[in-house]
């Protein structure tokens, strides 16, 4: 199977920004290990990080048709964008909402996600693992 990971806004900072969070490794290298877990079950993954919410809507509608599925962490957009909610409810190709913090265990307005009732699912709280996780979701 062939996934796409998609990062959103601020997420190229990760390893830089709010370490404690998000801990120190850079999304280049959380990426990589996430290339090497899919080749060795046999899938592919391709990756992508914009902080334009434009640019992931027209990345998620050209998902359609040439992936089994999407990863997504829209970092904030998640909690406030009804445009990537229905660029995602617009394709067929599942996604997976990922955050590596646990949202819930922070401020209130994380509490709220305008993507999860369009997504396949959802997993959040395992730092860089939380995409593993929701990448091997699609092959259990
Ligand atoms: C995040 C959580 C969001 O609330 C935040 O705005 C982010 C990252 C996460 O991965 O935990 O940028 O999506």
């Amino acid at each position: 199977m062939k996934f796409l990971v998609i990062n959103g806004v601020n997420l190229a900072r990760t390893g830089k920004r709010e370490k404690g969070v998000y801990g120190e490794e850079s999304l280049e290298k959380i990426n990589a290990e996430l290339a090497a877990f899919a080749a060795a079950h046999g899938h592919e993954a391709d990756f992508f990080q914009s902080d334009v919410e434009g640019e992931l809507c027209a990345r998620l509608g050209q998902a359609e048709g040439r992936y089994d599925g999407v990863v997504l962490n829209a970092g904030a957009y998640t909690h406030y964008s009804i445009a990537l909610r229905d660029a995602i409810a617009g394709i067929s190709v599942p996604v997976v909402e990922v955050h590596m913090s646990n949202v819930f265990a922070r401020e209130a307005f994380r509490r709220t996600s305008v993507l999860t009732e369009v997504c396949r699912g959802e997993v959040l709280g395992f730092g860089k693992n939380s995409y593993k996780l929701a990448l091997e979701s699609f092959w259990l």
